[in-house]
């Protein structure tokens, strides 16, 4: 019987510890820096970047990208439109998102960011869905490896809502 609330998929418990594996990956990966610029993309990402750069241990400068896609409700159209006011030269970047899908919105967010001309720039997702690709993008570190789902919760949203969840789940339908 349909009960109107999403089904637990990931828990609360899996997420806090694959972040902080995560965290310090990161870590030891930029271990020589002075400090780590992240850039948070929002608004899927605000909760993870949140919970990740509490687990990183080289000095964090925390930085916004906001992006927006346009068309369908439950895919990227392609159409993404970015606001920021990012000066990223010669800073070593870490870009964190929330999930990727078909890698549209990604590699139009690499496209602004390199030019910009970082002295490196590592690319964190908490989700990715690899069989929804249309644009061959991969992250430097991935927090779970999921099937072609539609997700909601930890920063996530259906329609505006459930970004709050503390677990992902998958909505009823
Ligand atoms: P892409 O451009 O298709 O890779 O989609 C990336 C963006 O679409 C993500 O940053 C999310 O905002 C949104 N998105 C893709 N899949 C999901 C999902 O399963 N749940 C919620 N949002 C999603």
């Amino acid at each position: 019987m349909a009960t109107g609330l999403p089904s637990e998929y990931i828990s609360a418990e899996q997420i806090t510890a694959r972040v902080k594996e995560m965290g310090q990956a990161v870590s030891d990966d930029h271990a020589d820096a002075t400090e780590l610029t992240v850039v948070c993309v929002l608004n899927g990402a605000f909760i993870f970047t949140a919970d990740l750069v509490r687990q990183i241990t080289v000095p964090c400068r925390l930085e916004f990208i906001r992006a927006s896609s346009y068309g369908l409700l439950r895919s990227s159209s392609g159409m993404v439109t970015l606001n920021h006011d990012l000066d990223l030269e010669a800073r070593r970047v870490l870009l964190v998102e929330d999930i990727i899908d078909t890698g549209l919105t990604l590699s139009r967010i690499l496209d602004e960011l390199q030019r910009l001309r970082p002295a490196s720039l590592k690319i964190c997702t908490l989700l990715d869905k690899p069989s929804a690709r249309k644009i061959p993008v991969e992250a430097d570190y991935t927090g779970f490896t999921i099937p072609d789902l539609f997700v909601v919760g930890y920063g996530l949203d259906s329609a505006g809502l459930y970004r709050e969840l503390p677990f992902i789940a998958i909505p009823d339908p």
